[in-house]
């Protein structure tokens, strides 16, 4: 499987990243295949993060993903699902190994920058959330 989706999340937008991260993901030999800066709405934030939606950090997540613009990209790149988290970083940012993006420019455990699909199936799911055709 070779794509998987990537998102800028609102905090690292917010502080002016999304060049920085953009190059660091090319810089990685990851090809930016379509993308778009969207402010999620509730809808698109509920919708997207459903399989949380039983934590309890489910309604900070939706308030956190709403509140600022995010930029979101289709990668390609040979395994890209596990390249991608594995330049993104562990989810909390405070303990994300050194050099990688969620260490650099995330913040916690909720505000971590950046998202990436966790399979290649819901990979799948995920870019036809967001990209329709
Ligand atoms: P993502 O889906 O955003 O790529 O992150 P992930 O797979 O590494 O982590 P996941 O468990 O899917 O969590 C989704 C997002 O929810 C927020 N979160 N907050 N306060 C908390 O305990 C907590 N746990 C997770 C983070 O923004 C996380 O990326
Ligand atoms: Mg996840």
């Amino acid at each position: 499987m070779k794509n998987t989706l990537a998102i800028i999340k609102p905090d690292a937008m917010k502080k002016g990243y999304k060049d920085d991260i953009r190059n660091e993901i090319k810089k990685n030999g990851f090809v930016i295949v379509e993308e778009k800066t969207l402010h999620m709405t509730n809808t698109h934030a509920e919708g997207f993060y459903a399989i949380h939606k039983d934590k309890p950090f489910f309604g900070e997540l939706i308030e956190f993903m709403t509140s600022h613009e995010s930029h979101i990209m289709k990668l390609e790149k040979e395994n890209a699902v596990v390249e991608w988290r594995n330049l993104m970083g562990a989810t909390d940012s405070k303990k994300a190994e050194p050099g990688t993006i969620r260490a650099t420019y995330g913040t916690d455990i909720s505000m971590n920058a950046t998202h990436g699909s966790d399979s290649d199936e819901n990979a799948q799911i995920e870019i036809k959330y967001f990209f329709h055709d």
